[in-house]
């Protein structure tokens, strides 16, 4: 397939390292050093559909088809108000599309593991269009006491729209089941048959152990794609990594051996925005006319799971 047009939508609230400050035992310079995060954006009066519905719009816009041309929506996402219906249907239904839909928690690969099923379902000569949403609010999933964890994520959504064609060079998705690692439980109504307690715990990670899983996996990710396709890491004119931390994104380049410039960030911005951070940054890439057609781009998520992957295409 190819990507022909990309969206992004976020919500009003920014939150900066300082207003954090005045929450919790925390500082602009720690969060700042550690993380590479200045900023990020918060569900405050949006819902999170309202970000998805808009993000997928912008690309359709931007990829210049009709909501009714669409033959699949994907759509990435851990959490939202609803259980059931799926988000992938409140979209369908507010863009006035006809397709099936689906949703896909792949936490921070969802958007990857999107674009590798998007992909399959083209090769099977099942769908010629195909609309990728990732819309995410970890806000809603944290403890806003715990520092080691809220400093981290932002909300926001992606989406972009993929069409035939032979830019999708290959990917490359793999599991390693750690669920100790970085994990959040629903509450669930109770049942006269259920005995154990029920469970409301905010999202739970151990930092570290996250930090090491995320620069190996994507590194090891990104080499396979590689050696796979016979391209060589100074071939690739990008590298879009999950923007979870920039001193992960920076351990990534300098074993690579490629310039910081290789490695376009908007964590400054956003923070971990989940499944939406790839596609928020392609759109702003995109956008500012930083993408040319031709360029070989690099993806590369990593997250709960464990789960990560990757997908070299050309622009
Ligand atoms: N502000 C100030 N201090 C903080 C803090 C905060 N927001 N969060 C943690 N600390 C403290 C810790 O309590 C600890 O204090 P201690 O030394 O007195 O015990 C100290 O800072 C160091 O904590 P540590 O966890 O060792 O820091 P770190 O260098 O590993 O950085 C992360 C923590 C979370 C930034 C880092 O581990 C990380 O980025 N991991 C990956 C997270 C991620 O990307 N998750 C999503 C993947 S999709």
């Amino acid at each position: 397939m190819k990507i022909i047009g990309t969206g992004s939508s976020h919500p009003k609230k920014v939150v900066t390292n300082q207003m954090l400050s005045d929450m919790v035992d925390t500082s602009d310079e720690w969060i700042t050093v550690r993380t590479g995060i200045k900023e990020r954006r918060i569900i405050s009066e949006e819902n999170l559909e309202d970000l998805a519905i808009d993000a997928a719009r912008k690309a359709l816009d931007n990829a210049g088809i009709s909501a009714i041309d669409l033959d699949f929506i994907i759509c990435a996402n851990v959490v939202n108000e609803f259980i059931t219906p799926a988000l992938s249907c409140i979209i369908q239904g507010a863009i006035g599309a006809h397709c099936p839909c689906i949703d896909l928690n792949g936490a921070c690969v969802g958007f990857i593991y999107a674009l590798d099923l998007a992909e399959a379902y083209y090769r099977s000569g099942k769908v010629k269009n195909v609309l990728i949403v990732c819309a995410e609010e970890p806000s809603r999933m944290l403890s806003w006491q715990d520092r080691s964890v809220c400093v981290l994520f932002g909300d926001g959504a992606g989406a972009a729209v993929l069409t035939a064609g032979d830019n999708v060079k290959a990917t490359h998705l793999s599991a390693a089941s750690s669920t100790t690692s970085l994990y959040q439980k629903h509450e669930l109504q109770p049942s006269p048959f259920v005995t154990k307690p029920n469970s409301n715990l905010p999202l739970v990670m151990r930092g570290q152990d996250v930090f090491k899983f995320a620069a190996n996996a994507s590194l090891a990710d990104i080499k396979f794609l590689l050696n796979e396709t016979g391209y060589t890491a100074d071939d690739v004119d990008k590298y879009l990594l999950h923007q979870a931390n920039i001193r992960i994104i920076e351990t990534v380049g300098e074993v690579l051996k490629q310039p910081k410039e290789k490695f376009p960030t908007n964590i400054q911005k956003y923070g971990n925005t989940s499944s939406a951070s790839i596609p928020i940054l392609l759109d702003e890439l995109n956008r500012g006319g930083e993408l040319k057609k031709g360029d070989l781009l690099a993806l590369s998520a990593f997250g709960a799971g464990f789960v990560s992957g990757s997908c070299l295409l050309k622009w």
